[in-house]
C-alpha cells in the first residue's frame, strides 16, 4: 500500500487497535436541515475531539469546521437526490478529486444502492472513484445504502458489502443486523456500522458493542450522538466501547454520570465547552 493511502487510513482506523469512531454529520446532503443538525458548526465543535474522523460534505467542511483541526475528514462525494425527490438511489459523484485534495480529505465516501433502479450507475461510479482516488493515495469508503425496498438482513448486506469491496472500496459502511458476523466475515475490507435512526442511548451503546463483537472495526454514528439529550456524554460513552473496551453497562453508567455533570442547555446542546486543543483521546493509551 502506498504510504499516503496507508497514512490516511491510519487516521481513520487506529492501526494500534484496529478500531474506528467516525462521527457522521453528512445527513444534510439529501435531508436538508436534519433535526438537531440545523446548525452544524455548533454540533460539531464540542464533539470533534472525541471522534477519530468526521464524515461530512464539502459545504459543511468549508463553512462549519475550523481548518486548524487535526481530525481527519471523510468527505462525502456522492449526491444528486433529495428526500422529496423521485428516487434517492439516483446518485452521482458530485465532487472532483482536485477539490477533495484542496480539502485535504482523508477518505472519500459515496453510496452504492445495490438492488435499486440505479444499482448499475452507483456501482460503476464506485469503481471509477476508486480508480481516480487511488492515483492520489486517497482511500474510498463505500456506504451500502438501504431503502424501503432494499433489505437490511445479513443476506442483502453481505451481498452489498462484498460488491463494494470487490470494486476496491477500502472501507465499507453498513448496518448492523441479525447474523452480522456473516456480513463481516465475507467482506475482505474493514467494516464500520452506521448508527441509524435515534434509539434510546443504552440501545445505541449495545449496537456499538454488538457491531464490534460481530467483526466491525467501529461505528460511523450520527443521529444517536447529536440527537441525544447529551451529545458529548454520548460520544464519550461510545468511545469508551470502541477504544476503551467498555462493556455496555460501563459505557451507559459513564453516559449517565457525564450527563449529570453537564446538564443539557435549553437549545439541546451540551453545556460542556468545546475544546479545540489537540485531542489527547486520539492516542489509544488515553481513557475515552
Ligand atoms: C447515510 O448515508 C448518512 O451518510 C450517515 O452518514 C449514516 O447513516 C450514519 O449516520 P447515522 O448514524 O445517523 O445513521
Amino acid at each position: 500500500m502506498d504510504w499516503g493511502l496507508q497514512n490516511r487510513l491510519a487516521g481513520i482506523i487506529n492501526p494500534q487497535n484496529n478500531r474506528a469512531l467516525m462521527l457522521a454529520v453528512d445527513h444534510g446532503y439529501f435531508l436538508g436541515p436534519t433535526e438537531k443538525l440545523e446548525d452544524p458548526a455548533k454540533v460539531i465543535a464540542p464533539l470533534l475531539k472525541y471522534c477519530d474522523s468526521l464524515m461530512l460534505s464539502r459545504g459543511v467542511q468549508r463553512a462549519c469546521v475550523s481548518a486548524a483541526t487535526r481530525t481527519p475528514m471523510v468527505l462525502r462525494v456522492s449526491g444528486g437526490s433529495s428526500i422529496i425527490g423521485e428516487d434517492l438511489s439516483k446518485e452521482d459523484i458530485t465532487v472532483s478529486i482536485q477539490d477533495a485534495l484542496r480539502l485535504n480529505a482523508s477518505a472519500l465516501a459515496m453510496s452504492v444502492f445495490v438492488g435499486s433502479k440505479y444499482e448499475h450507475q452507483t456501482i460503476v461510479n464506485l469503481g471509477r472513484l476508486v480508480s481516480d482516488a487511488q492515483q492520489y493515495g486517497i482511500p474510498v469508503l463505500a456506504v451500502t445504502a438501504v431503502g424501503k425496498e432494499l433489505g437490511k438482513d445479513a443476506r442483502y448486506l453481505s451481498l452489498a458489502c462484498r460488491i463494494a469491496a470487490e470494486q476496491g472500496a477500502h472501507i465499507v459502511k453498513t448496518y448492523y443486523c441479525e447474523n452480522f458476523e456473516k456480513v463481516a466475515n465475507s467482506c475482505p475490507v474493514p467494516i464500520i456500522v452506521a448508527g441509524g435512526k435515534k434509539i434510546p442511548e443504552r440501545d445505541a451503546l449495545q449496537l456499538t458493542y454488538n457491531s464490534i463483537k460481530g467483526g466491525a472495526v467501529g461505528v460511523d454514528m450520527g443521529r444517536n450522538i447529536w440527537q441525544s439529550e447529551n451529545p458529548v456524554a454520548m460520544i464519550r460513552a461510545v468511545r469508551s466501547i470502541v477504544h476503551g473496551n467498555s462493556d455496555v453497562n460501563r459505557a451507559y453508567e459513564m453516559y449517565k454520570k457525564l450527563s449529570s455533570e453537564h446538564p443539557k442547555r435549553q437549545d439541546g446542546q451540551n453545556t460542556q465547552r468545546p475544546n479545540t486543543s489537540p485531542a489527547p483521546e486520539h492516542t489509544p493509551q488515553n481513557t475515552p
